[in-house]
């Protein structure tokens, strides 16, 4: 098991007036190649989830272990990064370096590779990013527009080259096109045994990318759903305020009828669309 969570509770400011549950009872468990969407309503816990999951936060109880290791007694939790990286739901607010080049370096030179490797891995991340390394490697990231500043995060957390990945909402507020680089990027992990746990306001994002998710509500899992499912618990859902695209229902009822659609994402229905019309 890659990341494995037990029983995790999580309080803030515990004991004060601010007190805020952030997660109760919680257990969770991302294997080698899986990709595990997290998604709920505003509040319920799902950055504070991500954060103890990559031991950036301690829970107040529970027990993380990653690749079989019991994090804080057989794996310091400052070594946690060299296993599954954390990208902040805005990363751009995480920037400090003087230039492009060293913030995405940033974490391949804490992993001790050379710096030709580590040049390799800044040009490659910026690539996914669709931020052109001869224009941007030398600018100053607080020179950069929001969305440029938002792919340079991304960038610096996927140059660790990780085994996962937990992303805190990593499209939100992105342009269709960086959009849909980042997504595309995300479904490629799978060919690469990398896991990925994908935080997002986005369902129809998290039904193209990931094989199952899970639902949290004040704190708590309350579903746990194979992507190829999330239909049945469509009124469920709702009753959270997460309504499912209504092109899932057509295209469930479509695939029932015998028509060739990979998944019930939005553009699985389009291309099938186009297909009976050009054929
Ligand atoms: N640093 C903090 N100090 C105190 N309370 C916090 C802190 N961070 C989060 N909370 C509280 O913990 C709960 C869970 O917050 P969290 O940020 O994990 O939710 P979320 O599901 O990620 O929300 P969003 O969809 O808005 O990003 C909320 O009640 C929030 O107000
Ligand atoms: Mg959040």
């Amino acid at each position: 098991m890659l990341i494995k969570l037990e029983n995790a509770n999580l309080k803030y400011m515990e004991g004060t007036p601010f007190e805020a549950v952030a997660i109760e009872d919680v257990s969770f468990e991302l294997r080698k190649g899986e990709a595990i969407g997290i998604i709920g309503p505003t509040g319920s816990g799902k950055s504070s989830l991500g954060q103890v999951l990559t031991a950036l936060i301690q829970p107040d109880a529970g027990i993380l272990t990653i690749d079989d290791k019991k994090v804080g007694a057989e794996l310091q939790t400052g070594n946690v990064y060299k296993h599954v990286s954390f990208l902040f739901q805005k990363p751009e607010a995480q920037l400090f370096e003087a230039n492009v080049f060293d913030e995405v370096a940033f974490g391949p030179r804490n992993l001790g590779l050379t710096e030709a490797k580590v040049e390799d891995s800044v040009k490659e991340a910026l690539a996914i990013v669709d931020l052109d390394f001869k224009a941007y490697s030398r600018r100053s990231p607080f020179n950069l527009s929001g969305g440029e500043m938002r792919r340079v995060g991304i960038a610096s957390v996927l140059a660790l080259k990780s085994k996962a990945f937990v992303m805190d909402e990593p499209t939100a507020g992105l342009d269709a096109q960086s959009r849909r680089r980042i997504i595309s990027f995300l479904k490629s992990l799978k060919g690469k045994d990398t896991s990925l746990v994908l935080i997002s306001h986005d369902i129809d994002e998290v039904l193209e990318v990931c094989d199952s998710l899970i639902v949290l509500n004040e704190g708590r899992i309350v579903l746990k759903t194979a992507v190829k499912d999330v239909l049945k618990h469509a009124s469920f859902m709702k009753g959270l305020g997460l309504n499912l695209p209504e092109n899932y229902a057509l295209a469930s009822k479509l695939i029932d009828c015998g028509w060739a659609i990979k998944s019930l994402t939005k553009d699985s229905l389009m291309q099938a669309l186009e297909k009976r019309m050009s054929g």
